[in-house]
């Protein structure tokens, strides 16, 4: 049987000094957001108005298609691509930008093995290695992974690992950084496979809107496998379109697991009254340490590696959400013990303008590790033998308990978000739970979540300037 261990929250002293006991707003807030998908259903956008809500019941909808009409289903054709795919090539590259790859890199770095791109292929699984760009206009970076694919003046054989391919996200399809890796990309793939666009068209899995110039461009091409981002769901809310689903099925993630952890979250953020609902504690605790506190930074303080890039994909959910009008929190995601030889110094006794919330994991995937004793070479030196057989997790716990309470010594408030472990299961519930508590902020507060108008500013003047 599976067992399906849930996400928990808890916060400091400080923290539950702060007033939680307005929850008719948290519930009007909650009300709010889930009539924005009955709206969005009803075309009842205001003119102007962005409304992309769709995403909520996105996992829900996906199962139960899978589970009635499977082999008409998108999540079949996902799993069905990604089979291909995974079968005809050693390296797949992610172009995209902002929410058309942050979400796939926080699925691939949280559920994949640590070094995946550096094991060989028969310890992947028989899974191609996963690389990204598209999401700067770096020449150098460019420049290396084509290094890796196409390397100048060595002609790849074909074997199964030299055979690689693209998936070209991009909602809009317009964005200019991907459109220029894309073409750079599909130069050198063409190149790759002898100057075959039948070739080349099954190496291309383009993602995007149902119409544009990536749209325009795979039907040009002849790919075999297009697939769609569905309206009313924006770019930073598109983890579980094909946009993740699809690379995440790729390098081998239980997307159905996945799908259903965020499913199991919908359910606790429909149901569950504020005292039990993970979302709801997660926006008071943060709203409450804005106003009361003053905490306009908001610092992810995540206790594991594989969870960095999921901080960072909530930086961009947080930013473009939220900071509109002048107001908005900052969000900052920090890896700790790591960031404390970096930050920690800042966050115990600098501004108070932060709320800490640790990602804490309980369980870790693999073997725990235990301090060894020193080899025949020495005797102590290091000072370590009292801790001989301490484990690696109980090492951590200490280091998340002595944080928390030096951060309550000196009256800083922290609260904690509790995975049982980090598998597909508890990261869908993970990525579900910031997307609904960021647009439940956003009602909160009277702030549209969707859109980000201000990012077109930027995109103007560059290209004023690139088509004086
Ligand atoms: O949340 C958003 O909409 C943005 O972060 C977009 O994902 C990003 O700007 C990329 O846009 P597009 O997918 O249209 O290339």
């Amino acid at each position: 049987m599976t067992t399906t261990p849930s996400l928990l929250m808890r916060w400091s002293r400080m923290a539950r000094s702060f007033d939680l006991t307005s929850s008719g707003r948290l519930e009007a807030a909650r009300a709010e957001s889930l009539a924005d998908l009955d709206r969005w259903r009803q075309g009842g956008a205001k003119p102007g108005e962005s409304l992309d809500p769709a995403f909520i019941d996105l996992p829900d909808r996906l199962l139960a298609d899978y589970g009635t009409t499977r082999l008409e289903s998108e999540l079949f054709a996902i799993l069905q691509t990604a089979r291909r795919i995974r079968e005809a090539v050693d390296r797949v590259i992610v172009l995209g930008i902002g929410g058309s790859y942050m979400g796939t890199r926080a699925l691939f770095e949280a559920c994949c093995h640590p070094c995946h791109n550096e094991l060989p292929r028969g310890e992947r699984g028989g899974r191609p290695r996963l690389s990204f760009e598209g999401f700067t206009m770096d020449n150098d970076s460019a420049q290396g992974l084509l290094d890796l694919v196409a390397p100048a003046g060595k002609p790849r054989g074909d074997d199964l690992l030299d055979r690689w391919a693209v998936l070209v996200v991009s909602k809009s399809g317009g964005t200019l950084e991907t459109a220029v890796a894309t073409r750079l990309f599909l130069a050198a793939l063409l190149d790759a496979v002898g100057g075959d666009v039948a070739r080349l068209a099954q190496a291309v899995v383009p993602v995007t809107g149902k119409a544009g110039r990536l749209a325009e461009l795979a039907k040009a091409i002849g790919c075999p496998d297009v697939f769609d981002i569905p309206d009313g769901v924006g770019g930073r809310f598109s983890v579980f379109t094909a946009v993740g689903l699809l690379p995440a099925s790729i390098v081998g993630i239980d997307v159905v697991r996945l799908l259903e952890g965020a499913a199991a979250m919908n359910r606790r953020f429909r149901e569950a009254p504020v005292a039990d609902n993970p979302v709801l504690q997660y926006v008071a605790v943060s709203h409450l340490a804005e106003v009361e506190a003053g905490a306009t930074i908001r610092v992810l303080s995540s206790w594991s590696n594989r969870l960095e890039a999921v901080g960072l994909w909530y930086d961009q959910l947080l930013s473009e959400s939220l900071g509109k009008a002048g107001q908005g929190a900052t969000p900052l995601t920090a890896v700790t013990t790591r960031d404390l030889h970096s930050r920690g110094q800042q966050h115990q006794d600098g501004r108070r303008d932060k709320l800490i919330t640790n990602l804490v994991v309980g369980e870790p995937r693999r073997d725990r590790l235990a301090l060894p004793k020193l080899g025949s070479y020495g005797a102590d030196q290091d000072k370590l033998d009292d801790l001989v057989g301490t484990t690696w997790p109980e090492m951590l716990a200490a280091a998340v308990a002595g944080t928390n309470e030096a951060y309550a010594g000196a009256k800083r408030p922290t609260a904690d978000i509790l995975l049982p472990r980090i598998d597909e299961h508890v990261v869908g519930q993970l990525l579900q739970m910031l997307m609904l508590a960021t647009v439940v902020e956003g009602r909160l507060v009277g702030t549209n979540p969707y859109g980000q108008p201000g990012v077109e500013d930027y995109k103007r003047l560059m290209m004023a300037r690139l088509r004086p």
